[in-house]
């Protein structure tokens, strides 16, 4: 079991369709993985295909359940509400998403048993985006052009904090002077020579 790395929109992958698991596939590691890099995150849900595998497995985490979805199927839906969401794919939006208040769903669970049961508000709503990351529908796919090209510049917005981060802290290190032309010809040969033994 470890922490995975998340795949981020506009990620290719994350528009994949996601297999069923078969009788004999052991996904015990993947649903172990699913569960560290969930606890890691600090998020309520994530899907296999957003940690590049493209198996029909989900992890919920929130207070009213916790525990995997081999295979999740919505059987039923009842009423609508628009409700903020996020996404581990999406990181820094929030947007308003219309989704059912009730869902039946049916999965497997690791143990192999086959369960049948009904969600209520905010489980239900995170069965319902897991489900979609199975099927590469993302939550932006319901919004307007102008809502997602806003969503895209939060993306990358954020994106761009990290790598400035990073950025920052490469500086900070060191460089190695590569050039030495500010020395005479003599302490150059010198230098390379004691480099030349220093290697061996
Ligand atoms: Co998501």
């Amino acid at each position: 079991m470890a922490f995975r790395r998340i795949l981020k929109y506009p990620d290719n992958e994350l528009r994949q369709r996601s297999i069923p698991v078969s009788e004999d596939d052991d996904v015990k590691d993947l649903v172990g993985d699913l569960f560290d890099t969930l606890n890691v995150s600090g998020g309520v849900g994530l899907s296999a295909p957003q940690i590049g595998v493209h198996k029909r497995v989900i992890f919920v985490s929130c207070e009213q359940f916790t525990g995997e979805m081999i295979n999740p199927i919505i059987k039923e839906t009842n009423g609508t509400s628009k409700l903020p969401e996020g996404c581990l794919s999406f990181p820094g939006v929030s947007e308003d998403i219309e989704r059912s208040d009730d869902v039946v769903v049916e999965y497997k669970k690791l143990s192999g048993e086959k369960v049948t049961e009904k969600f209520t508000g905010f489980p239900a709503q995170i069965v319902q985006h897991e489900v979609d990351h199975l099927n590469g529908v993302l939550m932006i796919d319901s919004l307007s052009r102008l809502k997602r090209s806003k969503v895209l510049k939060r993306v990358q917005k954020v994106k761009k904090g990290v790598y400035d981060m990073l950025n920052n802290s490469l500086e900070k290190t060191p460089k190695r002077i590569k050039s030495e032309s500010h020395l005479s010809k003599k302490e150059v040969k010198k230098r390379k020579s004691r480099r030349k033994q220093n290697r061996r």
